[in-house]
């Protein structure tokens, strides 16, 4: 089998460097979508994909297409990538591995003097957190077709600005009617991740081949109550909507508790109190809910059961709710013959591996959406992430990146 030579110090250095690019102090990162941070970490990224050899393009989201030509490129490419943007106070790993180590991959394939006869091709997704609007995977659910134009001009963030002004103001001024990529766009997509999970480490394995992603859902609750003096209101007839909020966090927790299937998660990670003073009745909460399983009908009967017990808590309480489903996704298998190419390869290669689910999503949730798909995983030390502590050894991501390059490889020569 060919030998490919990962530059591991490039590369690693490359993901230090990456995480400079932060509005939070090292070693947390946080880097918003269109943000100052977000925006120079995109000029530098250009710089070392256009110093590597390789063709950009830019659609109207700001999601990033790097490009090296196979021998027909006339042919459906194979795609790689994944994200830089960093939800707040989270690590360096997260995503970045896939860019930088998706370029360190064509990088590889040049270097060791491969054509393959498919190009190539590296995606830089825009925003994959939903921080700032709310959803996950917005660039590549508008490349998939699952976000339409209209669906892109009615998004703002919090602050109220509108996501059609954000990206033209960050540079992206293209139509967003040319976002949406043909079904014969990829022929296969292959992502580079850390797990994020503990799977890898405790069973002392160095790569993951992942055969299918969960499906999540997002809600956004608001709740009206009624406000007040602290000290002046008494306690019949209060209208608090932080208490009734309180009630809905712990349903949340027992619907996962209670599914009957291990692989339910929910959680509430944001929860907003107005006016958010020690001495102010809460009048005003607003809540996102996060709620996953890999088997469809766990995941929607949490998400019904949470919203019975928001209708059951504010009928009760007199608090006014609305409910808004910010997303909610299937989940998606790998390809058969993309995982068995990683398979060949990471057994060649000589690496323990084992074949796993991801609980989180990905970018990948979307593009099996136009392509077969398929995922290789790296460990994370203790499963953290979307926390500073984030930890991926530098020869673990190496050897993910070998993989990947190899499978890319012979995948684009089918
Ligand atoms: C991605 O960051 C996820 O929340 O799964
Ligand atoms: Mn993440
Ligand atoms: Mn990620």
């Amino acid at each position: 089998m060919t030998q490919l030579s990962i530059n591991t110090a490039r590369l690693i250095s490359e993901i230090n460097t990456l995480a400079t690019f932060s509005d939070a102090p090292a070693p947390a990162v946080t880097r918003i979508l269109y943000s100052g941070q977000d925006q120079a970490a995109r000029v530098w990224l250009r710089q070392q994909i256009l110093d590597a050899g390789l063709t950009i393009r830019e659609d109207g989201l700001g999601n990033l297409f790097a490009r090296w030509e196979g021998s027909e490129p006339g042919l459906p490419a194979v795609g790689t990538g994944s994200h830089i943007d960093a939800i707040p106070h989270s690590g360096k790993y997260d995503g970045v591995v896939g860019v930088l180590g998706g370029l360190e991959a064509i990088r590889a394939l040049k270097e060791a003097g491969i054509k393959t006869k498919r190009s190539l091709e590296l995606v830089m997704f825009t925003a994959e957190e939903p921080t700032r609007f709310g959803i996950g995977c917005l660039g590549s659910r508008a490349m998939a077709g699952t976000l339409k134009p209209a669906d892109l001009l009615a998004m703002s963030d919090p602050e109220g600005n509108k996501l059609d002004e954000l990206r033209q103001a960050a540079g992206f001024k293209k139509t967003l009617s040319g976002v949406q990529l043909a079904q014969d766009y990829y022929s296969s997509f292959i992502e580079l991740h850390i797990e994020q999970g503990p799977r890898l480490e405790r069973d002392n394995l160095q790569i993951g081949i992942v055969t299918s992603i969960a499906a999540p859902a997002t809600l956004r609750v608001i709740l009206h109550g009624d406000g007040g003096h602290a000290g002046a209101t008494l306690m019949p007839g209060r209208k608090d909507a932080l208490v009734a909020a309180s009630e809905i966090v712990q349903e949340v927790e027992r619907a996962a508790h209670e599914s009957g299937s291990p692989d339910s998660v929910a959680t509430v990670g944001l929860l907003q109190v107005h006016p958010g003073a020690v001495n102010s009745i809460p009048s005003k909460v607003t809540m996102e809910i996060d709620i996953r399983d890999t088997r469809l009908a766990s995941r929607d009967g949490m998400v019904d059961r949470v919203i019975e017990k928001i209708e059951e808590v504010c009928g009760r309480r007199q608090i006014g709710h609305d409910v808004t489903i910010l997303n909610r996704d299937n989940p998606c298998q790998s390809g058969e013959e993309i995982i068995q190419t990683a398979e060949r390869v990471t057994q060649r290669l000589g690496y323990s591996y084992k074949k796993l689910v991801s609980r989180a999503y990905h970018d990948t949730l979307f593009m099996a959406q136009i392509c077969p798909t398929a995922m290789i995983f790296v460990p994370s030390e203790n499963g953290y992430s979307h926390r500073p502590e984030e930890f991926t050894a530098d020869e673990e991501i190496a050897q993910g990146v070998e993989v990947l390059a190899l499978t890319m490889a012979e995948c684009a020569n089918l």
